[in-house]
C-alpha cells in the first residue's frame, strides 16, 4: 500500500529540527519583551473576505481558502495583519496605548516552492497601534535588528533596507504625476529589481510612452543609499509636503543612530512592499549576501483598520519568516546543537529494583531534573552504555545489593567517582550535585 506524502510545501518537524525551531521563538519572544511588546494569538481561519483587496492581489491568489460546512467561505491565515486589527478594534477604548503586540504563529500561502519559501511557514509579527509618529518605526526598527542579533548576526551578516511610500507619492507629485501614474509608476518601482526595463511595461500601456526624463528622475531615485545623497535629490523641489516628509527621515535616522543601529539600516528607495495596505514607512531585512529571499518586511499601514470598519487608528509592524531565518543562521554556523541531555540515568537491576527506584525517580523530576531510564530490563552493561552516550552527568544505581543494603550507588559519569547514598537522602544528594553544578 502506498504510504502517504507531506503535501508539497508543508514541513514535519523531527525531535531536531524541532528544537532549533523552538530555540528561534525562544530568542524572539525574549527580544520582544525586551522591548515591552506583549503576546496575543487569533484564529488560523478567518473569513474570505477579510483578505480580500486588504492584503493584495498577490496574496489573494496565493490563499488556501474553502467553503465550510456551513457555507462558510473561509481561509487559512496568509499573513497577521488583517487579523490583529480587529483583535485591537473590538477592544481599543479598553487598551492602554500605545498598543504594542506581538505574536509568533503559523501562515498558508499557495506559493511556488523555492529556497525559503514554503507554503506553510512561521512568522513572527510586532506592531505598534497608536502612534502616529516615528517613534513608532524607531522602536519596530530597534526590535527587528534585536531578533537577528539576538542570535550573534551582525550588521555583515544583514541589513534593513529603509524606504517610503509617502516620499515617493510626494516625489512623483513634485515630478508632475497624478495619483494614478504614481501609483502604477511604483508598481514599476517594485518590479523593477526583478524585470529591469520590462516593469515600466504596464505603465506604458496605460498612459502611453515614457518621458526619458521621468524615467531617468526615477531611477536616480531608486540608486539613493544614505540621506544626504536623499536630502540632495529633493533639494530642488520646493513642495513643502517633501520638505517635511525629509524631516521626519531625519529624525528617524537620527533615533536609530542614537540606538547604534545606523550601520544595520540603508536607505534605499527600491523597497515599496507588494501588501495593499502601507501607507508611510516600509522597511525589509535582507541578509548581506543577497543569495537569499527577505528576511522579514513591514512598515506603517495607518488606514487598515479603517478600511476594515473600526475608528482609524494609526499602525506599524513587521514580520520575520522562519524559513529564511532559519538558512541565514545555518549558512553563518549560528545554529547551535540543541541536545537536550537527561541530568539523570537510573540504571535497575530488575523488576523489583524498578519498584524501588519509581519513588526516587518522581521525585527526582518533579524538582524539574530530567531523569531517564531504560523501559524495559536490561543487561547492566547496556545500562551504563546506555547512561553515558544519553549525556547524563549522574548514575543512580539501583541493583539487588543496593537495594538490600538500604542504598543507592551514585556514580559521577564525569569524573567516574562513586558512593553510596542511603535511600532516604537520594533525592537531597542529587539536588546538592545539581546545586554546585
Ligand atoms: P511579508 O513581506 O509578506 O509581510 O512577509 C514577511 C516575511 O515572512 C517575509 O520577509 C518572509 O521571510 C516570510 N514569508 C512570507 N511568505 C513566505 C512563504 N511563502 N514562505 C516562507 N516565508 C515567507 C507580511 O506578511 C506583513 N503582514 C508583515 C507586517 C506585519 N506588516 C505589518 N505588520
Amino acid at each position: 500500500m502506498a504510504t502517504f506524502q507531506t503535501l508539497p510545501g508543508f514541513r514535519e518537524f523531527y525531535p531536531d529540527a524541532l528544537a532549533q525551531r523552538n530555540h528561534i521563538f525562544r530568542l524572539w519572544r525574549q527580544a520582544a519583551h525586551a522591548y515591552g511588546f506583549a503576546e496575543y494569538d487569533a484564529p488560523v481561519l478567518e473569513p474570505l473576505d477579510l483578505y480580500r483587496t486588504k492584503s493584495g492581489d498577490e496574496i489573494e491568489a496565493q490563499l488556501f481558502s474553502f467553503t465550510d460546512k456551513g457555507g462558510r467561505e473561509v481561509a487559512l491565515r496568509p499573513e497577521m495583519t488583517p487579523t490583529v486589527c480587529p483583535l485591537v478594534g473590538e477592544k481599543v477604548n479598553a487598551l492602554k496605548r500605545p498598543i504594542k503586540w506581538f505574536s509568533i504563529a503559523e501562515f498558508y500561502r499557495y506559493e511556488r516552492m523555492q529556497k525559503g519559501r514554503g507554503r506553510c511557514f512561521n512568522q513572527f509579527n510586532a506592531d505598534i497601534f497608536g502612534e502616529a509618529g516615528i517613534e513608532a518605526e524607531t522602536e519596530l526598527i530597534g526590535l527587528l535588528t534585536q531578533c537577528l542579533c539576538g542570535f550573534g548576526l551582525t550588521d555583515q551578516d544583514f541589513y534593513i533596507r529603509l524606504s517610503d511610500r509617502n516620499l515617493w507619492f510626494y516625489y512623483l507629485e513634485a515630478l508632475g504625476l497624478d495619483e494614478a501614474r504614481s501609483r502604477a509608476m511604483l508598481t514599476a518601482v517594485d518590479r523593477y529589481e526583478k524585470l529591469g526595463d520590462d516593469a515600466f511595461k504596464d505603465y506604458r500601456t496605460q498612459f502611453g510612452e515614457l518621458d526619458p526624463t521621468l524615467k531617468e528622475n526615477v531611477l536616480s531615485f531608486l540608486s539613493i543609499r544614505s540621506l544626504p545623497e536623499l536630502e540632495s535629490a529633493l533639494a530642488p523641489y520646493a513642495l513643502e509636503k517633501l520638505t517635511a516628509r525629509l524631516d521626519e527621515w531625519r529624525r528617524l535616522l537620527t533615533n536609530l543612530q542614537a540606538m547604534g543601529l545606523g550601520r544595520f539600516v540603508e536607505v534605499d528607495l527600491g523597497v515599496v512592499r507588494g501588501l495593499a495596505y502601507y501607507t508611510g514607512f516600509v522597511f525589509e531585512a535582507f541578509d548581506r549576501k543577497g543569495e537569499l529571499r527577505a528576511l522579514a518586511g513591514g512598515g506603517r499601514y495607518d488606514n487598515l483598520m479603517g478600511k476594515l470598519g473600526y475608528a482609524d487608528l494609526p499602525a506599524v509592524g513587521f514580520a520575520i519568516g522562519d524559513m529564511t531565518f532559519a538558512l541565514l543562521l545555518e549558512q553563518r554556523g549560528l545554529t547551535p546543537s540543541l541536545v537536550h541531555p537527561p541530568d539523570v540515568y537510573a540504571v535497575i537491576g530488575g523488576a523489583k529494583e524498578r519498584l524501588e527506584a519509581f519513588g526516587d525517580i518522581q521525585q527526582i523530576r518533579s524538582a524539574g531534573y530530567r531523569v531517564d531510564y531504560p523501559l524495559k530490563d536490561l543487561a547492566f552493561g547496556k545500562q551504563f552504555k546506555a547512561a553515558a552516550e544519553s549525556g547524563a552527568k549522574l548514575a543512580l544505581i539501583y541493583g539487588s545489593e543496593e537495594i538490600a543494603k538500604g542504598v543507592v550507588k551514585v556514580r559521577d559519569l564525569g569524573d567516574r567517582s562513586e558512593q553510596e547514598v542511603p535511600r532516604a537522602q537520594v533525592f537531597d544528594h542529587v539536588r546538592s550535585y545539581f546545586s554546585g553544578h
